[in-house]
C-alpha cells in the first residue's frame, strides 16, 4: 500500500519522528533553520500531512499550494500563531498542537527566569568570568526577595495555574488577571483574580502567560509599564509580540521597571544589535521554555499521534480548531 506523503519541516526528536516514518512517507528538512517560504510553497503540493513548528508561516497560500490534498497539519507545540487556523477550518483541514505536555516544563522555566531575574544570577555569572570577583562586597548584586513578594500571573490557564503552584512554595502572594477560573482551583491555588491596572500596580513580579493573538500584541506597552512597581520584574515565556519591545527597552533604561527576563522576544531571533541586549537588566534566552529532553520527546510523539490520526481520517487527538469538525 502506498503510504502518505509528509514533509517534516525540521529533524525532530527520534521518539516522533520514527513514529511518522512508520505510518508515512516522510521527507524531513534538514537544516537547523527553517525551510525557506518558497521551499515550504513546493514542497507542501500533493502533501497528505504536513508537520510544522512554530517558526514556519502556515497561511492560506500554503495550504492552497498543497493542491486540495492536505488531510492534516500537526503543529509540534502548543502555540499556533503562527497558522491561520480560520483558513484551515474553511478548508476542512484539522491543525494538531501538543498542550498539556509541556505545562510543567514551561512553568519550571518561567519559574528559573524569576529567579534568575530576582537574584541577578546571570550578571553575577558575568562578573566572576570577567574576573571582577575580588572580594565579597556588602551591597554586591543586590537584588529582589522572592519570597513575600507578589506575583501577577496575567493568563491563568495551565501553565500559569503551573507558576502559582510554584509560587506557593516560595511563600508568594499570587494574584491573576484575564479570565476566572473555578473558585475552587482559584482557592486550591491561593490565587486572587484583579484586572490587569490592578494587577501591575500591585504585583512584584508580573509573568505573562498569554496566547498571541490580536488582542494581546502589545498587552504590555508604555501605559502597563508606567502602571507597575519600579522594582517590578517583568517574564516573558509567552510569546514576543505580547510585549512592545520599544517600550520594555524604555521602561528598564528609565528605571520604570528593575529587570525583564524573556525566553521570547520580537522579532525572533532577536537580531544581535537590538538595544535590548545592550542592558544588564534584560536577561534574554532564545525561546526553549520547553526543552527538556523528556517534554520535547514527548511534544514529538504528540505530534505525530495527531498526524496519524489526521491521516487515517480520524479524529485529532488534540486539535487547536475543533470547529473544522462542524
Ligand atoms: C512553545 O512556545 C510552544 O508554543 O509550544
Amino acid at each position: 500500500m502506498v503510504k502518505p506523503r509528509v514533509y517534516v519541516t525540521r529533524v525532530i526528536p527520534d521518539a516522533g519522528l520514527e513514529r511518522i516514518r512508520a505510518v508515512a512517507d516522510a521527507e524531513v528538512w534538514e537544516g537547523d533553520e527553517p525551510p525557506p517560504y518558497e521551499i515550504l510553497l513546493e514542497k507542501v503540493e500533493g502533501l497528505d500531512g504536513l508537520v510544522s513548528l512554530l517558526t514556519d508561516r502556515i497561511d492560506a497560500e500554503l495550504m492552497d499550494a498543497a493542491g486540495g490534498s492536505l488531510r492534516v497539519i500537526s503543529q509540534m507545540a502548543v502555540g499556533t500563531d503562527n497558522i491561520d487556523l480560520a483558513a484551515a477550518t474553511e478548508r476542512g483541514i484539522p491543525v494538531g498542537n501538543t498542550p498539556g505536555v509541556l505545562t510543567e516544563t514551561t512553568a519550571d522555566f518561567a519559574f528559573s527566569l524569576l529567579m534568575a531575574a530576582a537574584r541577578r544570577i546571570v550578571e553575577g555569572e558575568r562578573y566572576v568570568k570577567a574576573g571582577k570577583w575580588v572580594t565579597w562586597g556588602p551591597t554586591l548584586l543586590m537584588g529582589h526577595d522572592i519570597h513575600g513578594a507578589t506575583l501577577g500571573l496575567i493568563g491563568f490557564g495551565r501553565i500559569g495555574q503551573g507558576m502559582a503552584k510554584r509560587a506557593r512554595g516560595f511563600g508568594m502572594r499570587v494574584l491573576y488577571a484575564g479570565p476566572s477560573v473555578d473558585e475552587g482551583t482559584a482557592r486550591e491555588l491561593h490565587a486572587e483574580r484583579r484586572d490587569l491596572d490592578e494587577l501591575l500596580t500591585e504585583s512584584d513580579f508580573v509573568s505573562l502567560h498569554v496566547p498571541l493573538t490580536e488582542q494581546t500584541t502589545h498587552l504590555m506597552a508604555d501605559r502597563e509599564f508606567k502602571l507597575m512597581k519600579p522594582g517590578a520584574i517583568l517574564i516573558n515565556t509567552a510569546r514576543g509580540p505580547v510585549v512592545d519591545p520599544g517600550a520594555l527597552y524604555r521602561a528598564l533604561k528609565e528605571g520604570e521597571i528593575a529587570y525583564a527576563a524573556l525566553d521570547v522576544t520580537e522579532p525572533e531571533p532577536i537580531p544581535v544589535d537590538d538595544p535590548l541586549l545592550t542592558l544588564d537588566n534584560c536577561l534574554i534566552v532564545p525561546h526553549i521554555a520547553s526543552s527538556s529532553l523528556a517534554t520535547r520527546s514527548r511534544m514529538a510523539t504528540m505530534a505525530a499521534e495527531n498526524l496519524e490520526a489526521g491521516l487515517k481520517g480520524e479524529k485529532l487527538p488534540h486539535c487547536a480548531n475543533p470547529e473544522v469538525y462542524g
